[in-house]
């Protein structure tokens, strides 16, 4: 079926910010698509290509005119972002205010009213953009928090339409959402989806709240369960559900892959490059202030310092996705960052061996299995993460009940992850004992705790949770 413009409509649409790929300028002007960076695509791409669906997004660069075209069975509808809506939509709004908000003020949102005009304007692009491919209806699932105002927008042109909309980022303690001063337009912009799901139930715990607070209405008051009991709001002659939907990862998939040999004999050869140290320990993060890189950097440090552990033994390997890289926040992190590999590494290397390997770029899905597969110790230490997926993506890859996670308390794979070193990253020594736990585990012990996180990440995988959403808001697309 098209619409009166050709467009070829889908009953199943994905509306999120990115693509699930990215459109690259090479300096030689010639153009090529990679994958994005980032959870949600790493999450919900393979969920989409294996059901017939649309997806509406921006390629990645500004002013970029492409005609929707289909990707190995999947139909991309591109939204264009001129270089003004890039700097004010995306870097502004979505990733200067709502994105260090939402992460704990972990550094000062920024709150300027042309940033949000920009948003409001982009939002509006992708509302329409999704009732045009969106069939008569059809169910359309709006992503994370750069389109909150999309379900109203959405709502008011095709009333026909079944909304969901799912935040993948933490929803802030109610103390700190009340400083935006656009909060009632955001959570009229929510509940314009017939069900709204976040990652823990703290987060619609703290929507309902606000739903009463910013736009009168009367919500329930019942606790809200993991995949359960949703909270619902009476909004005019609708229902808004609002529910907890942990997201997860293709565990399957990267279990396979994990047990290929050239996959075994890659993780092989990366111990070998890195001078067959006693153990490796392993980071992998877009390069994020809430990642908490630099905890565990200050950590290992002090664990050198002390002589806790060896340089001669201990290796770490962090692998960081560049990211959002106009963003000052992002410029000063990064140079801090860099400048204390630098500083370890001068303190501590010796000729051809330095302790911390950091290489900012990101690799593909083979070769980072390869080194979940190689490292003994995955460090991943936010100080605020809505879920974090690296983690599950580690424990998916050990079917060798070998290496150890150790895990913050701040993410919300920690709820269900609670065999990991648990640690409080701004708790420096506890970071430290929980490192040094961990490279110490007794073996048996070991295998006990990676068999407990493997039972939870294999049984909880991103089909699970595509499916609780959808069959919460009364939906299921059909499987090719
Ligand atoms: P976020 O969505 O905030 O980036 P997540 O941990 O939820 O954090 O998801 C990150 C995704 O990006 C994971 O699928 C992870 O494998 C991938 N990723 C992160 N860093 C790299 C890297 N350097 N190379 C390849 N993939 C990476
Ligand atoms: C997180 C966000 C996503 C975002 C991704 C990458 O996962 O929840 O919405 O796409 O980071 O960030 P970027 O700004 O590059 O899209």
């Amino acid at each position: 079926m098209t619409n009166g413009e050709g467009v070829q409509r889908a009953d199943f649409v994905v509306v999120a910010n990115r693509l699930p790929v990215d459109l690259e300028r090479l300096d030689d002007g010639t153009e090529r698509w990679r994958r994005s960076p980032g959870g949600l695509v790493s999450a919900l791409e393979p969920f989409l290509r294996a059901r017939s669906g649309a997806w509406v997004g921006w390629p990645g660069v500004a002013d970029a005119d492409v005609s929707p075209f289909t990707e190995e069975g999947l139909r991309l509808h591109p939204v264009r972002l001129s270089a003004d809506e890039v700097r004010d939509y995306y870097e502004g709004f979505s990733n200067g205010t709502l994105w260090p908000l939402y992460h704990d003020v972990v550094v000062p949102p920024a709150f300027h009213r042309s940033w949000w005009n920009a948003y409001v304007r982009v939002n509006r692009r992708f509302a329409e953009a999704a009732a045009e491919v969106a069939a008569p209806g059809a169910t359309v699932w709006v992503q994370d928090y750069q389109l909150q105002l999309v379900p109203a927008m959405l709502r008011e042109q095709r009333p026909d339409l079944r909304i969901g909309f799912f935040l993948h980022i933490p929803f802030p303690p109610i103390e700190l959402f009340m400083q935006l001063p656009w909060r009632t337009e955001i959570i009229r912009g929510l509940l314009g989806a017939d069900l709204v799901g976040f990652h823990r139930p703290g987060g619609a715990q703290n929507f309902l709240w606000l739903s009463r607070r910013l736009a009168g209405l009367e919500p329930s008051r019942a606790a809200v369960g993991v995949r359960t009991k949703p909270g619902v709001v009476p909004f005019g002659d609708r229902v808004v559900r609002v529910g907890a939907f942990p997201i997860s990862i293709d565990s399957a998939g990267l279990d396979a892959l994990a047990r290929r040999r050239d996959i075994q004999q890659r993780a092989r050869e990366i111990r070998a490059e890195l001078g067959n140290p006693k153990k490796i320990l392993l980071g992998v993060d877009r390069l994020d202030y809430t990642k908490g890189i630099d905890v565990r950097l200050f950590a290992l440090r002090e664990l050198l310092e002390d002589g806790r552990i060896d340089p001669d033994d201990v290796v770490m390997v962090q692998l960081a996705t560049p990211s959002r890289e106009r963003v000052e926040h992002y410029r000063q992190m990064r140079e801090d960052i860099e400048r204390e590999v630098g500083r370890i590494n001068g303190e501590f290397s010796r000729v051809g061996r330095p302790p911390v390997h950091y290489l900012h770029t990101s690799v593909n899905r083979e070769e980072l299995v390869a080194f979940y597969t190689a490292a003994d110790v995955m460090v991943v230490t936010p100080v605020r993460d809505g879920m974090n997926l690296v983690c599950k993506e580690y424990v998916a890859c050990r079917y060798d009940l070998g290496g150890a996670l150790v895990l913050s308390e701040f993410a919300g794979a920690a709820a269900e992850l609670t065999s990991a070193f648990l640690v409080n990253p701004h708790d420096l020594d506890g970071v430290k004992n929980a490192l040094h736990a961990a490279l110490t585990v007794d073996p048996a012990e070991g295998r006990r705790r990676m068999r407990a996180l493997r039972r939870q990440v294999l049984t909880h995988d991103v089909d699970r949770w595509a499916r609780s959403f959808l069959e919460a808001l009364g939906s299921q697309p059909h499987t090719e």
